[in-house]
């Protein structure tokens, strides 16, 4: 045997505030690595896992990376087995997209290495096989722009219908990662399970004013749509200095900001690579003072998803 594939798969936003569960964009410059290879033991096996702060579950049913390529395996029986190697470039539990990427990665490199050649919506129901596994829930907001690469609105579950949405070529993303874990599965069950009709109004119209400020690059429209009255108020209090961080970002030249994912990553959008920059160092500052270690990445809305690398 011993024929492998390796493949990348990108650190994503999800949410984008007024979107939640619908919305996602890609990252540049952070992402998981996960390497596939043929084995002659039957079924998924985990064989190795680094890079990562936190401990991951070596059994592949508990693994985001294994339950997508034993989904593969079930529906495209190739009489092997596959043994996958994860290498974590994305922190655990940090808000932008750690589980996704792992489960988009091992499916894109096991799709390669069978020659299953499933095409990308396929991809997609798999992967969430592993997402399921984080969340408790089916939630494709960091899965597709995972997949696929920029900015993605999932316009329905029931079929998933995904669309992507053009950004304006100056919009430029600050993240800034509390290194704390917060369990997407926790921050989900926290959430209300009902929403007075005003919050629906609001919300609908930040999410349809930040699509409508997308497509015709208008970015203070953006700036005004990025607030979510639903998913955040319930979390922000996960999350330390949220308040102050995001204050100081809009006061260094942030058009929004708000949580990533289900945190403890905040987001801000801005109009230049300087701008995205300096809202990193402000929001950084803030946690500086508070004791807390973080990491910050500046990064345009990824136009590239998931590939084969080897
Ligand atoms: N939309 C999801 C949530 C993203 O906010 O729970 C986290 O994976």
């Amino acid at each position: 045997m011993g024929k492998e594939v390796t493949a990348f798969a990108p650190a994503s936003v999800s949410n984008v505030s007024c979107g939640f569960d619908i919305m996602g964009f890609a990252l540049e410059g952070a992402g998981d690595t996960v390497t596939a290879r043929l084995s002659t033991r039957p079924g998924v096996r985990i064989g190795s896992i680094t890079g990562s702060r936190s401990a991951l579950p070596a059994d592949s049913s508990a693994n985001t990376a294994g339950p997508p390529v034993i989904a593969l395996l079930r529906e495209c029986p190739s009489g092997t087995g596959v043994e996958i190697g994860i290498h974590k470039g994305i922190p655990v539990g940090g808000g932008i997209g750690s589980s996704a990427a792992s489960a988009v990665a091992a499916v894109v490199a096991a799709n390669a290495l069978l020659g299953t050649n499933l095409p990308m919506e396929r991809l997609l129901d798999l992967a969430i096989e592993g997402e399921k596994i984080a969340s408790g829930s089916v939630h494709v907001d960091n899965l597709s722009p995972c997949l696929w690469g920029g900015f993605i609105l999932v316009r329905g579950y029931n079929p998933i219908d995904i669309v992507r949405i053009r950004v304006p070529d100056s919009l430029w993303c600050a993240v800034i990662s509390p290194q704390i874990e917060i369990k997407t599965e926790h921050a989900r069950k926290i959430l209300p399970q009902s929403v007075p009709l005003r919050d629906v109004i609001t919300q609908t119209g930040n999410a349809a004013g930040l699509i409508a400020g997308m497509l015709t690059a208008d970015l203070p429209l953006i700036g005004r749509s990025l607030c979510d009255v639903i998913a955040e108020p319930a979390r922000a209090h996960l999350i330390p200095g949220f308040a102050l961080m995001r204050e100081s970002a809009l006061a260094h030249g942030a058009l929004g900001c708000g949580i990533s994912g289900s945190g403890p990553a905040l987001f801000a959008l801005a109009s230049s690579r300087e701008d995205a920059g300096s809202v990193a160092s402000a929001m950084g500052k803030v946690l500086a003072g508070m004791d807390c270690l973080y990491t910050t990445l500046v990064s345009r809305v990824g136009a590239k998803g998931a590939c084969v690398i080897s």
